[in-house]
This record gives structure tokens, C-alpha cells and sequence, in this order.
């Protein structure tokens, strides 16, 4: 048995402390902006129910391999893999794996910055009343002219990067600990309050319905390989994020517990977004297909027409920042801790670094909302392009390898040690399916909608 690791980042105070992080990570915008809107454009239930399965079968058994390859090798993803490759006495060329991770990082990062300056943005606009009174076209038209604005978005993406930056530049202990201390106790309240509100409004049923009554004709290879997709977008997974979450998880915490609470955490909120957002998108004859407007769009109708719109509209939008925020600090993380590993940079020069890369790269997904709207490659703008290359690309390939690496690469005996669960039916179990089921999976909804099989 090899010695253990420590380190040079840190590590988290407590296995809970982990557990906050981690759903802190996997609930963001994924969850109450993409989720819902997705949901709309494919369909439904059958895409919902192809999402759940994806989450069980894909996300479960790659999460516990993220979590367990980085707290063997307690290093970012990159180094990470190569020194666990050597180890196992494989090829050091799995860290190129890591290095898509680095990659990956980058062009979520560029992106997330974006939408989430939108919810920023509607903290105030909702604060100052804006929505109260408002038909739906009235409130289309505040989205649109948001849109519209190249420099208004910038100056929330800014602010936003800046939050997202600061936070990681102060470390694992007082940055991101800290604040998912605050933060998460924080969004679990102001969820509960929005759910409640939710439950309160009428066509809720026509909601559940669309939701979970299948409609397999509306199932495209290409839905099915954005469920997939979405499932490693939602949990944070196929990129490292998870992984350097879990290279700063103390050696005695239980893995697979750990991972399925946040598994279960993450579709909980997913789902109970929907059932807050589709209500009210038939209750008003919107669209459910409407695309990444969706909840800037039809919430802001039921805030505009409810008693106490002006508080709960407010408090949504800091819920959704907050989502957010807790989620962009662990897409900077495995670059930072690579930066610092790798080219000797200090904390904040690497959130520097990793910052404005994508900082620059934004500004892309900024103007195709506006200025270059109509500029498409094959029918997708840049911000389509940059959501499709990371989600339904680099995340499904990156995790198809990360469960491969756990599966066939390293040492069972290692595995074993790690998870330790010992020879019991689970670890049995979440070994066949990461061995087998995972990847063939991933491989063939990848091969299947890329036009191969
Ligand atoms: N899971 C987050 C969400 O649903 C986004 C996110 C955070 C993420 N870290 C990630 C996505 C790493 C992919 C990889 O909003």
C-alpha cells in the first residue's frame, strides 16, 4: 500500500463541510436555468425520465470515481492522473485527461459568468418592483432588452467573474469553505420558501404532467445525448471539479454516502425547479420550448402578479446568484490548483490567470446574444457552441475516460482501499457498472449522436 497524501491546497474541516461544497458545486444554474429550459425544448417527460437514468448509471458511479481517484492522489485532476497512472504503472499520458479538464474549465467558466451576471441583474430588477403589474410581453421585453445590451452584460459577467475569483483567490479553508458555510444553509431556506410559493399557484398539474408523463416520440439521438450530457453538466462531473474536491476530503470519510446525498440533493432541486417553472409557463400560455430565457421569462410573470412578488422575486434571484456563485468557485479550482502546482504561480495570480482567460473568452457569448446573433455555425451561435462543445462533448468523453481510469487503470486493491466499502455487494456493484455499463453507455449515446452508430 502506498503512504497517503496530503495536500498543499488544503482540506476541508469535515466530511459535511465536503458535502456542502460538493452540492454547492452540483446545484447552480445547471439546475433552475438549463434543466427547465432544456426540459422544454425536448420534450418533456421521456427527456426527464432519460436524464434520471443517465443520473443513476452515468453520474452516480463517475462521481464516486471523481471523488475517489483525487483524494488518492491529492493533487489537481491533471497531476493527479498522471501520477495515479505511473503508480498503477500505466501510461503517463492520461493526464492529457486532466489537461481536457483544464480546458473544460475555461469554457464553462466563460459562459456560467454570463448567465449568472443575468441573475444578478434581476435582483435588482425585481427589487425595484419592475415585474409588479407586468404582461408577458412587457416582461419579455426586460429580457430582451437586457440581451440587447452588450455593455450591461459585461458589467455583470464582470462583477460576476470578480466574485466567482475572489472567493478561490483566499483558499480552500477561508474562501470556499467559508463561504458554502454561509451560502449553502442559506439557498436550502430560500428554497424551501420559493417551493412553497410554487405549490400555492394554480395548473400545477398540467406542470407534473409535462414533467413525467413520457412522450417517447418526442426522443431524438440528439436529446437523448444532451440528458447525457446534462447529467455530468449538473453534477460537475467529467472536468476534475469534483475531483479536487474530493483530493481535499479527509482520508476517513465514506465516498459512496457522500455521493449519493449529493446526487439526490441535485436532482431534488432540478426537479422541484421544473415543478416551480412549467405551472406557470402553461398558466400564461407561454412556451415551454422557449430556450435560455425560460426563467428569466415566466417566473418574473408570477413574482409581477403575486402578493409579495417584489420580497420573494428578490429573494429568488439572490437564491439563484447564490446557486451560482457556489458553483463557478469549483469550475476555477482545478485550474487555480494546477496553476500553482504546475507553474509555481501564487493563489491569486492563478485566479488572475484563470479569470481573465475567461473573462476574454465571454465577451464571445456576450455578443452572440446581440451583436453576432446571426452569426451561426451550423445552425448554433457562439454561446450554442460553447454549451454544446462542454456539455455534450468534453464532459461525456472526459468522464467515459475518468470512469475507464478507475475502472481498468488503476489497481483494484487501490480502488478498494480507497472506497472502502471491502468486498461487500456495493462495492461489487458500482465497480461492474464503472467497469462496464458506464462506459459503454457513454460511448454509445456519444458515437449515436454524433452520426457514427
Ligand atoms: N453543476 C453546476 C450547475 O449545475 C455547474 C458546474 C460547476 C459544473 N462545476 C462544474 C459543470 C464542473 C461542469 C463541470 O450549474
Amino acid at each position: 500500500m502506498t503512504e497517503k497524501r496530503q495536500s498543499i491546497h488544503g482540506q476541508w474541516s469535515s466530511r459535511w463541510i465536503f458535502i456542502l461544497a460538493a452540492t454547492g458545486s452540483a446545484v447552480g444554474l445547471g439546475n433552475v436555468w438549463k434543466f427547465p429550459y432544456i426540459t422544454g425544448e425536448n420534450g418533456g417527460g421521456a427527456f426527464v425520465l432519460v436524464y434520471l437514468i443517465c443520473i443513476a448509471l452515468v453520474g452516480l458511479p463517475i462521481m464516486v470515481a471523481e471523488i475517489l481517484i483525487g483524494r488518492r492522489g491529492r493533487q489537481s485532476p491533471l497531476n493527479t492522473m498522471h501520477a495515479l497512472a505511473q503508480e498503477a504503472g500505466r501510461s503517463p499520458h492520461w493526464r492529457w485527461v486532466g489537461a481536457m479538464g483544464i480546458a473544460s474549465g475555461f469554457l464553462i467558466l466563460s459562459f456560467y459568468t454570463v448567465i449568472a451576471g443575468w441573475a444578478v441583474a434581476y435582483i435588482f430588477r425585481a427589487g425595484s418592483g419592475a415585474f409588479q403589474g407586468a404582461t408577458a410581453d412587457e416582461i419579455d421585453a426586460l429580457f430582451d432588452g437586457l440581451l440587447a445590451s452588450p455593455w450591461a452584460l459585461l458589467g455583470w459577467h464582470t462583477l460576476f467573474m470578480i466574485m466567482t475569483v475572489g472567493v478561490v483567490a483566499r483558499g480552500v479553508k477561508s474562501g470556499l469553505e467559508q463561504t458554502v458555510r454561509i451560502m449553502m444553509p442559506a439557498l436550502f431556506l430560500l428554497l424551501v420558501l420559493v417551493v412553497g410559493f410554487a405549490m400555492s399557484t394554480g395548473a400545477f398539474e398540467r406542470g407534473v404532467e409535462f414533467m413525467f408523463a413520457p412522450d417517447f416520440s418526442k426522443l431524438t439521438a440528439e436529446s437523448i445525448l444532451i440528458a447525457m450530457g446534462h447529467a455530468f453538466f449538473t453534477l460537475s462531473l467529467g472536468m476534475g471539479a469534483i475531483m479536487i474536491y474530493g483530493s481535499y476530503l479527509p482520508q476517513n470519510a465514506s465516498i459512496a454516502g457522500a455521493s449519493i446525498t449529493i446526487a439526490l440533493a441535485d436532482t431534488a432541486v432540478a426537479l422541484l425547479a421544473g415543478l416551480a417553472i412549467f405551472p406557470i409557463v402553461f398558466a400564461n400560455g407561454l412556451q415551454p420550448g422557449s430556450g435560455p430565457g425560460l426563467v428569466f421569462q415566466t417566473l418574473p410573470l408570477a413574482f409581477g402578479q403575486m402578493p409579495g412578488g417584489v420580497v420573494f422575486g428578490t429573494l429568488f434571484f439572490i437564491l439563484l446568484t447564490f446557486a451560482a456563485w457556489s458553483s463557478s468557485i469549483s469550475i476555477v479550482e482545478p485550474v487555480v490548483a494546477w496553476l500553482v502546482e504546475t507553474r509555481g504561480m501564487t493563489r491569486s495570480r492563478a485566479c488572475l490567470v484563470s479569470g481573465g482567460v475567461s473573462w476574454l473568452l465571454g465577451i464571445g457569448t456576450i455578443l452572440s446574444f446581440n451583436v453576432w446573433a446571426e452569426w451561426k455555425l451550423a445552425g448554433k451561435t457562439f454561446f450554442d457552441w460553447m454549451d454544446y462543445l462542454t456539455a455534450n462533448i468534453m464532459l461525456p468523453l472526459g468522464g467515459l475516460f475518468i470512469a475507464l481510469f478507475a475502472g481498468w487503470v488503476m489497481k483494484r486493491f487501490d480502488v478498494q482501499d480507497e472506497l472502502g466499502l471491502g468486498e461487500s455487494v456495493w462495492f461489487k456493484v458500482w465497480y461492474a457498472v464503472t467497469r462496464y455499463v458506464t462506459p459503454v453507455l457513454v460511448l454509445v449515446v456519444f458515437l449515436h449522436a454524433v452520426g457514427i452508430v
